[in-house]
């Protein structure tokens, strides 16, 4: 392996701006390492849109972070890896780790009671992709799964602790205390900002599990199977902030779920 290779950035991408939680959590976990990460928020959300459309942006995606050589992507986005992970593996040249199986794995390490919670976009929920792969790896496993597409948009207004937040979230959560789930997954990039309010209403003996940390965790072992380690530094990588389209409030709420100041959002074009 090069000592270029090496020192390439990590790719990550994400509908929008959500996907910067798990950048956070992959700059917590891999500090040396460069990022690019590519927001796609002049499409945004991918939650309730085709299959089909969503392997076409993912693709065009990959197209636009291999121009910059990335070592590895991380495909930020919940709805992305459902529809578009095993297309996007079969493509590329370099490693692409989604969070799915990250997701499931951290939520079969805590479950006591094998009744397991998944709340998700339209399009993850529906692709049963999280369902599938727990099913498979855990047969006699219970699995009460949600949907829930007004969440994204009350992350956005940042309304995390509200009360109409509250009661949207009693709503969908009813199922699963309903089903005595004791973990659930968060399975979109906006819900690690629900934790708090999502840990109220469900009680503080189920465990929230999200893809974020879990990813971050898959990334760092792909990237030491595969010998592309970035060599440990005194300075902190580059995190390269890349997005289709700059709406008014992009920047306020990247750096909130980024957790830090940015100094620059570069406006690009993909397909
Ligand atoms: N990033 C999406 C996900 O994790 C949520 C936002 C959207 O619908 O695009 O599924």
């Amino acid at each position: 392996m090069s000592l270029e290779t090496h020192d390439q950035p990590i790719g990550a991408f994400d509908s929008g701006v959500g996907g910067l939680t798990v950048v956070q959590a992959m700059r917590e976990l891999l500090p040396s390492e460069d990022i690019l990460y590519l927001g796609d928020t002049a499409r945004v959300p991918y939650g309730n849109k085709s299959p089909e459309t969503i392997v076409r942006y993912s693709r065009e995606i990959m197209t636009y972070l291999n121009k910059y050589k990335v070592k590895a992507v991380v495909v930020a986005c919940n709805t992305a890896s459902a529809h578009a992970l095993s297309v996007l593996q079969k493509e590329s040249n370099v490693p692409v780790i989604g969070v799915i199986a990250p997701g499931v794995e951290a939520a079969r390490a805590a479950t006591r009671n094998k009744r397991i919670g998944i709340i998700g976009t339209q399009g993850t929920i529906q692709s049963c992709a999280y369902q599938n792969l727990l099913q498979r790896l855990e047969p006699d496993i219970s699995i009460t799964a949600v949907a829930a597409p007004l969440l994204v948009s009350l992350v956005e207004e940042d309304w995390l602790s509200h009360p109409a937040t509250q009661l949207i979230l009693e709503e969908y959560l009813a199922p699963m205390k309903a089903a005595k789930v004791d973990t659930v997954v968060l399975a979109c990039t906006h819900y690690p900002l629900l934790k708090p309010l999502a840990q109220r209403v469900l009680g503080p003996e189920v465990v929230l599990v999200d893809s974020a940390q879990n990813a971050a965790g898959a990334l760092a072992g792909v990237l030491q199977n595969h010998g592309l380690n970035r060599a440990a530094s005194s300075e902190a990588g580059r995190i390269t902030i890349c997005a289709t389209d700059l709406p008014a409030q992009f920047s306020r709420l990247a750096e909130r779920f980024l957790g830090q100041r940015i100094e620059a959002i570069r406006c690009v074009t993909v397909g």
